[in-house]
Order: structure tokens, then C-alpha cells, then sequence
């Protein structure tokens, strides 16, 4: 397979940019000049020299390990750039219910596409992104530090991302520079806010038996109060090519 890139300095990979949030930042990266690649089940809507993207469901995390240590991953040629970028934006909401009636299949393919994916990804771009600058945002929300009842999977699975990239952080401190880890790192837990996408139309879609908080999310929709997706996609984007972050820190929209 060919190397990505007419333009070998940068490169991000983004998961989820089929639609959303991870769409926009995707489209936000190729405008800036970076090389992008991208994951999700769906194609993507970008047309572009600079993208490339892989069709996988990432709850499938053996296909998703075949494909970065395989042909995808090779194809990055992440060893050889000045400046390498993830985004792990690819996330479910589901299952959405009472805690005592989450079912266990719905539950694994929560931790595997919202934890196990987005952390395995982190460890491969930290074992390979090793010559470089390495910029991970993982796409957080509110609901890694405050209960939502209802939402007990997407809240526990955000909780273990959440927390993966504070161990990063101490593990930048714990271990000798250039071992474990690559010098120049940060990974940032950021949360986008209320965005106006696929995700937040099924948030708005439960029964409030299921999700007793969904008048609320109601109310933001119908008063207009939700942020186009190319808003933290700027952010995103900004946090990527920024500078002089800790090895782990965490930020808001606009903040
Ligand atoms: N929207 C909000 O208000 C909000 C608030 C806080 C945090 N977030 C976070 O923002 C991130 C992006 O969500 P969004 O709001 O932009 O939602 P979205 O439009 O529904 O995007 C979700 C993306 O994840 C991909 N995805 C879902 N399941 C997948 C799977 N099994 N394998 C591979 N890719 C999969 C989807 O692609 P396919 O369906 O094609 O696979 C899609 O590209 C998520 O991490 C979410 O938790 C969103």
C-alpha cells in the first residue's frame, strides 16, 4: 500500500468521521493541510487526495489490532512524521436504561468501541509515534465525571477513557523520557459541549423512562442552543497543533 501524503510532516488519525464531530474534524485537518485518516463502518463524505479511510466496526478490537499492526498502520508511516495527531472520537451511547436492565452483550460492545478501542489506539500511537510530537484529544464528555442515570454504560465507559489518559500522564512522569513513551506528548480529555449531531438526535429520542434527563436535551434542541459540530472541531484542531501542554490535561468547549 502507499504511503499517505503529499505533505509527510502531519498526519492525524480520527476515528468516527463518517459523521459528527469526528467528520468535521476531519475536514477541519485536511483545510489546515494535515494528512488525515480515518475509521468508521460507514464510508466517509470526504473526497480528498490527503484522506484515507478504513471501514471497521472497532468493537471487533482483533480486526482493529490486524489492521493498525497490518497494512493500515504500515500505510500511516507514523515513524517518519514531525507532528502525529489522534483523535478517538467514535463512540455509542448505547445501551440506554435502568442499570438493572443493561444488557451484558450491550454492555461489552460499549467498552470495547468507548474504552478498549480509543486506549488500544493510544498505546499503538504511543509505541509508534516515537521520532515525533504526539497530540491525542480523546473526545470526553460531562458524563466521565457526573452520574446521567440512564446512561450507567456510557458513563462508566467515558469514566475508563477518562482515566486511561491520566495514567499516561502519570506514566510521563513515572517512566524514564523516551521509554515508554514518546518525549514531546500531551494527551487532552476534551469535552465538546452539546453538538448538534447523530449522537445527540438518539440522546433526544429515549423514553424518559429509559433516560429521566431527556426533557433537558429536548429543551437545548428546540431553543437552539446546540453547537454545530465544525465548533469543537476548531478546538480539536487548535489542541493538535498546539505546544507546551502537560502529558495529560483537560478542557471544554471554549475553554
Ligand atoms: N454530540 C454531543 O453532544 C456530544 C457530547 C459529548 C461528547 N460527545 C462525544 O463526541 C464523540 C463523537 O460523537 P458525535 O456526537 O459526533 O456522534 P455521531 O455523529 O453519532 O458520530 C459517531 C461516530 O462514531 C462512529 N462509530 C459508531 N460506532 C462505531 C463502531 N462500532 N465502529 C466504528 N465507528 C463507530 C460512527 O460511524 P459509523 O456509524 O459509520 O460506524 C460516527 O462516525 C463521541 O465520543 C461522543 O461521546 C458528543
Amino acid at each position: 500500500m502507499d504511503e499517505l501524503g503529499s505533505r509527510p510532516d502531519r498526519i492525524c488519525l480520527v476515528t468516527g468521521t463518517s459523521s459528527g464531530i469526528g467528520l468535521a474534524v476531519a475536514e477541519e485537518l485536511l483545510r489546515r493541510g494535515w494528512d488525515v485518516a480515518g475509521v468508521a463502518r460507514r464510508a466517509a463524505p470526504l473526497h480528498h487526495a490527503r484522506y484515507r479511510h478504513l471501514r471497521l466496526d472497532l468493537t471487533d478490537t482483533a480486526r482493529m489490532e490486524e489492521a493498525f499492526e497490518g497494512s493500515f498502520g504500515e500505510a500511516l508511516a507514523l515513524e517518519g512524521r514531525a507532528r502525529v495527531g489522534l483523535v478517538n472520537g467514535a463512540a455509542t451511547l448505547e445501551p440506554v436504561g435502568p442499570t438493572s436492565a443493561t444488557p451484558a452483550a450491550g454492555l461489552a460492545r460499549a467498552f470495547a468501541l468507548n474504552a478498549v478501542a480509543p486506549i488500544w489506539l493510544l498505546g499503538f500511537f504511543l509505541r509508534r509515534a516515537r521520532g515525533g510530537k504526539l497530540r491525542v484529544v480523546d473526545v470526553s464528555s460531562g458524563a466521565a465525571r457526573r452520574p446521567y442515570a440512564g446512561w450507567s454504560a456510557y458513563c462508566a465507559t467515558k469514566a475508563a477513557l477518562r482515566m486511561a489518559g491520566e495514567v499516561v500522564g502519570e506514566e510521563a512522569r513515572s517512566f524514564a523520557p523516551g521509554t515508554a513513551l514518546p518525549v514531546d506528548l500531551s494527551v487532552v480529555g476534551y469535552e465538546p459541549g452539546v453538538v448538534d449531531t447523530e449522537m445527540q438526535a438518539s440522546v433526544r429520542g429515549a423514553l424518559v423512562e429509559a433516560f429521566p434527563q431527556v426533557g433537558r436535551f429536548l429543551d437545548l434542541h428546540a431553543t437552539g442552543k446546540l453547537h454545530p459540530p465544525s465548533r469543537p472541531a476548531m478546538e480539536i484542531a487548535d489542541l493538535l497543533q498546539s505546544d507546551g501542554l502537560p502529558a495529560w490535561s483537560e478542557r471544554r468547549l471554549g475553554g
